[in-house]
């Protein structure tokens, strides 16, 4: 099959597919700069997406790969995670041959986000589909005349049958701060990760994959850049309370999150600062 990139509207949003080699595809929303569908070579659909998500940007979209930016979750004054998650993204460039299918968006700031940052940027996000895997790039330009700092995260939901099945390994020994218990600091001491209760969790300074596992599906998920991993399932009780969410939607994600969180990024003025997550079929 060849690969291909093409124009969509999906669920009333302008959205690109991408169809990378052995028919694997993606789906980005321009609105957000989101990716909301991966599906691998075996058929099988790798991301999370709610099925009550909200799609006129009334509300940030509810599962794929929302882009947190500047700020994440609470950690500052701003909505919950930025503003970027509801702001439209344009096409920078796109490409595609026999092994790849490659999208760029990009935004810049404006008096909407200068009211909320005083700060001028560019950023770009860039998607890459290849056989077994799909690269996000997150790169930020300060474009201004003085440093600024952000926090943020692509905070990708990865699609569980039962999340109670999963086994995540790759942070044990690590530093986290347990946002679900009093923002408690503890030390991971299991080799894998279950998901029995709400998970709300920020690992420190990661530098290995972790590692997803359920059954015959595992999935690799390795990071650059970002310095943090957030872990978050919210649970049966937090799940009915979100209206952008079926009350058994906690059952079929997991967050893993490549995150800035623990110490904000400085981008100096006129520099440029890159992060990236890659999820590999393996
Ligand atoms: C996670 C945070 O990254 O995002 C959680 O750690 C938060 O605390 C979750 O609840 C979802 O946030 P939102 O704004 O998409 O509902």
């Amino acid at each position: 099959m060849k690969t291909a990139i093409e124009t969509i509207d999906f669920n009333g949003l302008e959205a690109i597919r991408l169809t990378g080699p052995r028919g694997t595809t993606a789906v980005v929303s321009l609105l957000g700069g989101q990716l909301l569908s991966w599906v691998t070579h075996d058929g099988r659909e790798r991301l999370y997406l709610s099925p009550k998500a909200v799609f006129d940007g009334s509300l940030p979209i509810r599962g794929g790969v929302p882009v947190c930016f500047p700020q994440f979750g609470t950690e500052g004054d701003m909505p919950r995670h930025g503003f970027l998650r509801t702001c439209r993204w344009r096409v920078a460039s796109q490409r595609h041959a026999e092994d790849f299918a490659l999208l760029t968006l990009e935004i810049a700031d404006d008096e909407a986000s200068r009211a909320i940052w005083p700060h001028a940027f560019r950023a770009e996000i860039t998607f890459m589909l290849e056989a077994d895997r799909v690269d996000l790039e997150f790169c930020v330009e300060n474009t201004g005349g003085t440093s600024f700092a952000f926090t943020g995260a692509l905070h990708t939901y990865l699609r569980t049958t039962q999340v109670e099945d999963v086994a995540l390994e790759g942070l044990y020994g690590h530093q986290y701060r347990d946002d679900a218990a009093d923002h408690q600091t503890l030390r991971d001491s299991g080799t894998e990760l279950r998901v029995e209760s709400e998970v709300d969790r920020v690992y420190f300074d990661v530098k290995r994959p972790q590692l997803l596992q359920a059954g015959n599906l595992s999935l690799g998920i390795h990071s650059r850049g970002f310095p943090d991993v957030v872990i978050w399932n919210p649970w049966v009780d937090k799940a009915v309370a979100m209206k952008d969410l079926p009350d058994d939607g906690w059952r079929h994600f997991l967050c893993v999150e490549a995150a800035a969180v623990g110490q904000a990024i400085e981008v100096p003025a006129g520099e440029e600062w890159y992060g990236r997550q890659t999820l590999v079929v393996v």
